[in-house]
């Protein structure tokens, strides 16, 4: 492994939120979209005293399974939050309890703030119709009905008048790549077209809370990526909430923001994608790391070296002398009038110029930002031929990268 790692913290400090970037409407900025406390999930006859058997340590209660023990998390307001785990594990449960499309056993929820177990039917509905949306890997499309009803469906529902509703699905329609299709029946597209309705019927409500259980899955794997990269640029322009639930971690990995990783029910581990592919808590989590496209995970701030700074006004005698003595494989120079560079031992022997000061030297080194892919930073790697300086988004150095540090970040730890 690396050896001088950036904490967690200080990398996710460097690395701008999508809230940073793209300002979007937020009721409660500082706040929880959803809280998840303690919650429980029994099926069963008598779910409530199987609950008590299972907290007093119970791992099996005849009669009874338990699809979800002990959840907590939160959500933040428009981030994508994604549940991944093997089928069984517990996801579908979690997300229907969620909305109460499956009563918890036990544990609080608050949406927006308000505790979703003690509202009423009246309440639930009004919110389901008005605030929440869902979609499900069978698209649960009205047969009968053309595209454009399909999409509108919800605001009819809602009573927004037929010009108004019907405006706002074409608009919908078009955003997800449907246009021209307004007409045809849900029998007349192909899985990935009905899919796009399925997400247009859910946004075109603008909800904002968006719960998404396995939507993709079982469409082709192009088409998958196609829609999974719709979802990402609706996510980056609206202002809603995701939750979505995947086996697949390469998909997990792409549209999350954070990933909480199930396993028989249990959250075994919740974190950023690096923290998953990096730092996976347990041998489940590890089974699925293994198998992540590291260089499209792993950021720049995160295994950024921290490099000793030389004065610009020191020879280079003494330069190498540093080199030896502190065993480091390059430093900062900042020069009064250029940008900072970067110079290695090597760069030293070769000049064979001991009096030369290193403000002098002629040495241009290339910058990338700290939430720079390690894929763009490999390219830069090999473009430049030499290390690259990783900087914050106010222009904070953040450490270096070069090629040691670069592969050592794409191998698995335990593989070689
Ligand atoms: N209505 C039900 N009655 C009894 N057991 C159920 C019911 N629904 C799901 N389960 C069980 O709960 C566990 C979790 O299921 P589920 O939430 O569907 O997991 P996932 O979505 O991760 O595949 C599984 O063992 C499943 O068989
Ligand atoms: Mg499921």
């Amino acid at each position: 492994m690396t050896k001088q790692l950036l904490s967690p913290q200080a990398a996710r400090r460097h690395r701008p939120t999508e809230q940073q970037l793209i300002p979007g409407p937020q009721i409660s900025p500082a706040g929880s979209a959803i809280e998840v406390d303690d919650l429980w999930k029994v099926y069963g006859p008598n779910p409530k005293s199987a609950l008590k058997e299972y907290r007093d340590g119970a791992t099996y209660v005849p009669g009874h399974m338990t699809a979800v023990r002990g959840v907590s998390f939160d959500v933040r307001p428009c981030e994508t939050f994604v549940v991944m785990g093997l089928s069984g594990s517990g996801k579908s449960t979690l997300i229907r309890c969620l909305t109460r499309l499956i009563e918890p056993t036990a544990g609080r929820v608050k949406i927006d703030g308000n505790h979703v177990l003690t509202l009423s039917d009246a309440e639930l509905s009004q919110q389901r119709r008005r605030d929440w949306a869902m979609v499900f890997q069978h698209f649960g499309l009205l047969p009968h009905r053309r595209v454009l009803q399909n999409v509108a469906y919800g605001l009819e529902i809602s009573r927004v008048p037929r010009r108004e509703r019907e405006e706002r699905a074409h608009r919908m329609i078009e955003l997800v790549g449907l246009s021209g299709t307004e007409q045809k029946y849900p029998s007349e597209l192909s899985g990935g077209m009905r899919q796009r309705v399925g997400l247009a019927r859910a946004l075109v409500q603008n909800p904002r809370l968006l719960l998404l259980d396995e939507p993709f899955s079982a469409l082709d794997p192009l088409i998958r990526a196609d829609l999974q990269d719709e979802l990402l640029r609706l996510a980056r322009g609206g202002s809603q909430t995701s939750v979505f639930i995947t086996h697949d971690l390469t998909e997990a990995l792409k549209v999350g923001d954070r990933i909480a990783i199930m396993r028989d029910g249990v959250l075994v581990q919740l974190g950023t994608p690096e923290d998953i592919v990096l730092n996976p808590a347990d041998d489940y989590v590890r089974r699925f790391a293994v198998e992540a496209p590291r260089s499209k995970v792993v950021r720049a701030a995160t295994i950024a070296q921290a490099v000793p700074e030389l004065p610009a006004e020191l020879p280079i005698e003494a330069a190498l002398a540093a080199f030896a003595q502190n065993g480091s494989g390059s430093a900062l120079v900042r020069p009064d009038a250029r940008a900072p560079f970067l110079i290695t031992a090597q760069d030293l022997f070769q000049l064979n110029e001991p009096r030369r000061v290193l403000g002098s030297l002629e040495i241009r080194t290339s910058n990338v930002k700290g939430d720079e892919l390690l894929a763009g930073v490999m390219q830069e790697l090999i473009r430049s031929g030499r290390p690259v300086l990783v900087e914050s988004p106010a222009g904070d150095h953040l450490g270096a990268i070069d090629n040691a540090t670069a592969v050592r970040a794409l191998s698995v730890p335990g593989s070689t």
